[in-house]
């Protein structure tokens, strides 16, 4: 991120390791406390200069971190948070003596509190008022998603299985078409296309300093988003490389079926 120069992006996710001795290939994810914090705050350091002044950030972080880095992000680097999201996903790792895992933060932190992008009517759900109680009242354009995000039945019409009476984000789990079935930590294609279609408009530019599996890209692409990411195995790069090369533009995002 130092060879980028400054104000230049328009968007940046980041799902960085949790600090949980996940067995990545390259990266040892096991630091003090101390180091974790201090190497997160050089790099989201990195992320509030490359970002233009109107610029949005969005963390994806795991309970064991989720408070110091909000304290960090917003009184020490100087972000703002519009929402701290919760993203409630099925096939979470089953756990004994504590409760199972079923969610992850996702903070959504802009430079600017006053000008920022917010594309809300490409995110509109139908609310209850227009779909159960047919609601003369109800506005015809929907209602901007709960920020707990469970992708319910009316949120995509399109991909709702009528067998179904939930339909969830789920964890991209192995089964799954979209899985690309080389990275453990793969995110789905619709958690990216509703972050990337709230935060950033066509043609602007998204970059995600960890690409893992190469979701963020994949879903730029598909909403026709310039994009830019790193990762420090060469093995997932060339992983995420082929699978870019399988997309174009205008494609539909993945699990939305
Ligand atoms: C949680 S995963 C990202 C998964 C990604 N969101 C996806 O959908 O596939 C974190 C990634 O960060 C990478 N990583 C760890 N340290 C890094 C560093 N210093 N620079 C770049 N990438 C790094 C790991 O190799 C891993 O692929």
């Amino acid at each position: 991120m130092q060879q980028i120069p400054s104000g230049t992006v328009d968007l940046v996710f980041a799902d960085p390791p949790f600090n949980i001795s996940y067995p990545y290939d390259k990266y040892h994810d096991v630091l003090s406390d101390q180091e974790y914090l201090a190497w997160s705050e050089r790099w989201t350091t990195e992320v509030h200069r490359i970002l233009k002044p109107d610029g949005t950030f969005w963390l994806a972080i795991g309970d064991e971190y989720a408070a110091e880095m909000k304290v960090l992000l917003t009184h020490q680097i100087g972000f703002h948070l519009r929402s701290w999201v919760i993203w409630y996903y099925t096939f979470g790792v089953h756990c004994t003596k504590k409760f199972t895992r079923s969610h992850t933060h996702l903070f959504h932190l802009v430079k600017d509190p006053e000008h920022f992008t917010f594309n809300d009517s490409e995110i509109r759900v139908p609310s209850a008022r227009q779909l159960v109680y047919r609601d003369k009242r109800a506005n015809p354009q929907g209602r901007i998603p709960d920020n707990t995000w469970i992708l319910r039945p009316q949120e995509i019409p399109s991909g709702f299985d009528d067998n179904q009476s939930v339909w969830y984000f789920a964890r991209v789990c192995g089964t799954f078409r979209e899985r690309a079935g080389w990275h453990g930590c793969q995110m789905p294609e619709q958690v990216l296309g509703r972050i990337i279609r709230t935060s950033s408009s066509a043609g602007e530019k998204v970059l995600d300093p960890f690409i893992g599996s190469g979701t963020t890209a994949t879903a730029a692409k598909k909403l026709g988003r310039k994009f830019l990411g790193f990762d420090i195995s060469e093995h997932y790069i060339t992983h995420c490389l082929a699978r870019l090369k399988n997309v174009k533009s205008g494609d539909p995002l993945d699990g939305s079926k």
